[in-house]
């Protein structure tokens, strides 16, 4: 989508925090794209691109077999920045020396000392605390450089060339742990590459409905609508776009929390008057699951039905032209823009089979981290609990019910994880918990009630902290809450009797039981 004024590059050398710098970049209020590093310096010529961020990577710049950039790139008067490895392929590349260090090596906070009359440490202080993680260093900065920072360990910390707009540093400005990151990246991005601070999310929301107003025309769209936050916000944009021109079929399987389908509805239908088809199609799940256990499965019968009863349902509306996807900038990134991209190909990026039959894909969200989707959501009006819903699996309730699925596992679930989503919020612990849910373990024991012997269900608690779900600790949730839950579920929840806490972090374990 071609409404970006101006912009900046991140050329991904492999780093670990690529992502985030491109998240640091806009958080400046600028429009940056990643991209890979081998990228040619005419396309970067033609993008018109207003600088350029090398990130850091694990290989040496010394070293032959180590991703190198276009060296034409440095001929065309754009401003770079180098970041760790990428100051190191400037230094080696424009006639530098970088080494290998045989001690100290520097990892973690760092105390370095700036000159403060360089363009990138304007107005910053003279002394303070870098991230630094790194096993290489540059021991002679090329010609046309100076040196503009250094810490014990490391005699060139930071250099530039304000001649040619070209800087480097050992240190890591995008992490937190680098106090003052935040202004380098505004020095660099403002001050070296004269850009505007423009992006920004009310402008982005304008932006995109006048650009999807004229692409659409008066032509028909369809979405598939989930509740989730991406598909959300993707449809309010086309919505408020082309209004009724757009169709959200919103497939409800059944496997959905406690009460989510009617809110979904009433959010969509009566707040933002779409036209929402919502198709009740939870007979249909529960035969093709009946009797089946196999956690894999059950996934694909899932995800099967769903294209199904989605395909089904749009061919009733007639001839549609375009399908409007929730596809978000990691997806993208992840599929092949990167340089992480022959990692993981992900389900959102690459279209439909051809047969589907539209003309085109519309993806409003392509350019944005999922921290943006929120803001747009927000700048759009969906309601809190909708922008900041925790993150569910499209196979639903059907993977945290162990073994086969039936409408009676599904109200019990339903209900104990209503309370436990009742008792985190009435906590506070809703946000400061990633993700937090109920699971019908399969397992039955035996208890007392009352005078009475019980055979019943076992539910178990499972509540994660984590940035990424990558990788995630098991949340410390306070004794008291956890003895609240356990209570109010085994006597408001008929069928269970003993209710247990989740204590494994992933890995081993993952997020979801299944
Ligand atoms: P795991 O269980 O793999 O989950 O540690 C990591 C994150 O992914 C979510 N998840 C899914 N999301 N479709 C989705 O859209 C799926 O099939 C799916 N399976 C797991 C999970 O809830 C957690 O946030």
């Amino acid at each position: 989508m071609e409404i970006k004024n101006e912009s900046i590059v991140v050329l991904d050398f492999g780093g670990q925090y690529t992502q985030l710098i491109a998240r640091r970049v806009r958080e400046c209020n600028v429009y940056c794209e990643i991209k890979p590093y081998n990228i040619s310096a005419a396309e970067i010529k033609e993008k018109g691109y207003m600088g350029i961020i090398f990130t850091g990577g694990p290989n040496s710049a010394y070293d032959d077999n180590g991703p190198k950039c276009d060296p034409d790139l440095f001929k065309l008067g754009i401003p770079v920045l180098g970041i760790c490895y990428g100051a190191q392929l400037m230094a080696e590349t424009l006639g530098g020396k970088v080494i290998g260090i045989q001690d100290n090596r520097e990892y973690g906070k760092t105390e370095v000392e700036f000159n403060t009359s360089s363009l990138l440490f304007h107005s910053a202080k003279e002394n303070n605390v870098c991230w630094m993680s790194h096993t290489d260093r540059i021991e002679e900065v090329p010609h046309g450089f100076k040196i503009t920072a250094i810490s014990k360990d490391c005699p060139v910390a930071a250099m530039e060339d304000n001649k040619r707009n070209f800087f480097g540093v050992q240190f890591h400005p995008e992490v937190q742990h680098t106090v003052e990151g935040t202004l380098y990246l505004k020095n660099f991005l403002y001050n070296a590459c004269g850009c505007n601070a423009e992006w920004k999310m009310d402008s982005f929301v304008n932006d995109t409905i006048d650009y999807l107003k004229e692409k659409i025309g008066n032509k028909k769209v369809l979405c598939a609508l989930s509740g989730g936050v991406d598909s959300s916000v993707a449809a309010l944009l086309v919505h408020k776009a082309v209004g009724k021109q757009l169709t959200c079929i919103f497939v409800d399987h059944g496997l959905l929390r406690k009460d989510e389908g009617d809110q979904v509805e009433t959010v969509f239908r009566q707040q933002f008057d779409m036209n929402l088809i919502r198709v009740d199609a939870k007979d249909r799940f529960l035969s093709k699951l009946a009797g089946v256990s196999d956690p894999e499965r059950k996934r694909k019968i899932i995800g099967e039905e769903f294209i199904r009863v989605f395909e089904e349902e749009s061919q009733k509306l007639g001839k549609i032209d375009f399908l409007c996807q929730g596809t978000i900038y990691p997806d993208v990134v992840e599929s092949g823009a990167g340089q992480s991209a022959v990692i993981k190909s992900h389900h959102n990026v690459g279209g439909l089979p051809d047969d589907v039959g539209f003309e085109g894909i519309i993806e409003p969200l392509r350019d944005l981290f999922k921290d943006e989707v929120r803001k747009a959501g927000l700048e759009l009006g969906i309601p809190e609990f909708l922008v900041f819903r925790q993150p569910f699996p499209g196979p639903g309730l059907a993977i945290r019910i162990m073994g086969d699925v039936s409408e009676d596992k599904l109200d019990i679930l339903k209900d104990a994880d209503a309370i436990l989503r009742e008792e985190f919020a009435a906590n506070g612990l809703d946000r400061s918990v990633n993700q937090y849910f109920a699971v019908l373990t399969g397992i039955k024991s035996v208890g007392v009630m009352g005078d009475g012997r019980t055979y019943d269900y076992t539910i178990a608690l499972r509540a994660v902290t984590t940035s990424d779900f990558m990788t995630a600790d098991w949340a410390k949730i306070p004794f008291d809450v956890l003895e609240k839950l356990s209570n109010r579920i085994i006597n408001e929840v008929k069928n269970v009797n003993r209710v247990v806490y989740d204590i494994t972090s992933k890995p081993p374990a993952t997020i979801e039981w299944e």
